[in-house]
């Protein structure tokens, strides 16, 4: 069962929960004259997701697709979303855009962003960080000027069914499950990139995993992965991989 809920003024957090994987896939959707959505979903989410902003607008009329690094949750819709709506780009890091948009065949429809870079939607604007190695070589991030919303991917994550917004500190289940997925390769590229977040000063983080985080209750969240370990140590999705392959890794 896909939700949608308004987070702040045109900024909609679309959410399906999954028993199975024991978190929500979330993606937000901006009303406004240029419509854009960030992050489709996988493959199988795209009708319930494609429902879901049809209570808010027709979804041929998007004319941004954002993705914020290339993988199956983030952007395994994009194709169906792009056939729907005739006008829409794609959008993502210049490297994403490089390496697997143009290699993907999907070149014609994309545009690829640097760092500093931004996008108006009208009364919404897109401004780019590139965050390389923040879980992936082609990572970046999204403020929203005018609602003040970073978009962090999969920073700030927290897994459960999580209500549209908290204010809970649940960084140490946000901890606990980067420790078990095994998604980031190592803490220092997330660290290097805190002080650029925190300057920011966002009234909501839009994480892709969990609730929306209120301004206010994201310092634990920061401290938290600031202090302790939560890169890859030797499990995958919560599946330990051979001694050999951890060890080839950890010699590396
Ligand atoms: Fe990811
Ligand atoms: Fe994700």
């Amino acid at each position: 069962m896909t939700q949608i809920d308004e987070i702040a003024r045109g900024i909609h957090r679309i959410s399906t929960w999954s028993p199975q994987a024991g978190i929500t896939y979330n993606q937000f959707l901006i009303d406004d004259e240029l419509p854009t959505l960030i992050h489709t979903g996988t493959f199988g989410q795209y009708d319930g997701v494609r429902d879901a902003i049809r209570r808010v607008l027709d979804p041929a009329r998007l004319a941004h697709i954002v993705l914020l690094h290339w993988e199956g949750d983030e952007n395994g819709g994009m194709e169906r979303f792009l056939a729907q709506a005739p006008q829409a780009r794609l959008v993502g890091s210049e490297l994403s855009i490089t390496l697997n948009a143009r290699a993907f065949g999907l070149g014609d429809r994309a545009a690829g962003v640097r760092d500093g870079e931004a996008l108006d939607l009208g009364r919404h604007r897109l401004r780019f960080l590139e965050t390389p190695h923040v879980h992936h070589w082609d990572s970046m991030m999204v403020f929203e000027e005018e609602s003040r919303s970073l978009f962090p991917s999969d920073l700030y994550l927290q897994p459960g069914e999580q209500p549209p917004v908290t204010t809970e500190n649940l960084s140490s289940e946000m901890l606990a499950a980067y420790r078990s997925a095994g998604i980031f390769a190592h803490e220092q590229p997330v660290r290097d990139v805190l002080p650029r977040l925190e300057q920011l000063r966002p009234d909501w983080i839009h994480a892709m995993h969990g609730a929306t985080i209120a301004g206010d209750a994201l310092a634990p969240y920061t401290e938290a992965l600031r202090k302790h370990e939560f890169a890859y140590r030797g499990t995958l999705l919560g599946r330990a991989v051979s001694e050999t392959a951890h060890a080839a890794v950890q010699s590396d």
